[in-house]
């Protein structure tokens, strides 16, 4: 096999393995957010306690990913910390499924 073949088959593998990533963690943050989230933003982001952001009408939404999982971890309000319960990487994919609410 010519090395420009093997270069670009590592490029294309590369690429398959994101976009699977991807996919994979959008549901698994649907299956964290059910478990998690749901009960206070409701299943589809109507928001089911009072104070609670409806994600589905994009509350709160305009902030970064970055900010918001810094309220996730540390808790806001009624929110309870979920340091320590949910890794980053989990917060993004709840984050992630999150925005597809909208
Ligand atoms: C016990 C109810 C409850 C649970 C469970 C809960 N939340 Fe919240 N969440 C709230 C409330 C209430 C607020 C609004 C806090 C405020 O007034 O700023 C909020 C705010 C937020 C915000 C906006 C933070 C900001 O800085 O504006 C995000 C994002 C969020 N929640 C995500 C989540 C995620 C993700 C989960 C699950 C891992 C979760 N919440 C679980 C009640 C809850």
């Amino acid at each position: 096999m010519g090395k420009s073949v093997r270069v670009m088959l590592a490029a294309m593998l590369a690429t398959a393995a994101i976009g699977n990533a991807s996919a994979t963690n959008i549901v698994q943050g649907q299956q964290l957010y059910q478990m998690h989230c749901a009960a206070c933003h409701g299943a589809r982001g109507e928001g089911v306690m009072p104070d609670a952001p409806k994600f589905r009408m994009g509350e709160r939404l305009d902030q970064p990913d970055m900010v918001l999982m810094q309220s996730v971890k540390s808790g806001k309000k009624t929110m309870p910390p979920f340091f320590g319960i949910l890794q980053d990487a989990q917060i993004l994919s709840v984050l992630a499924y999150v925005r597809t609410l909208r």
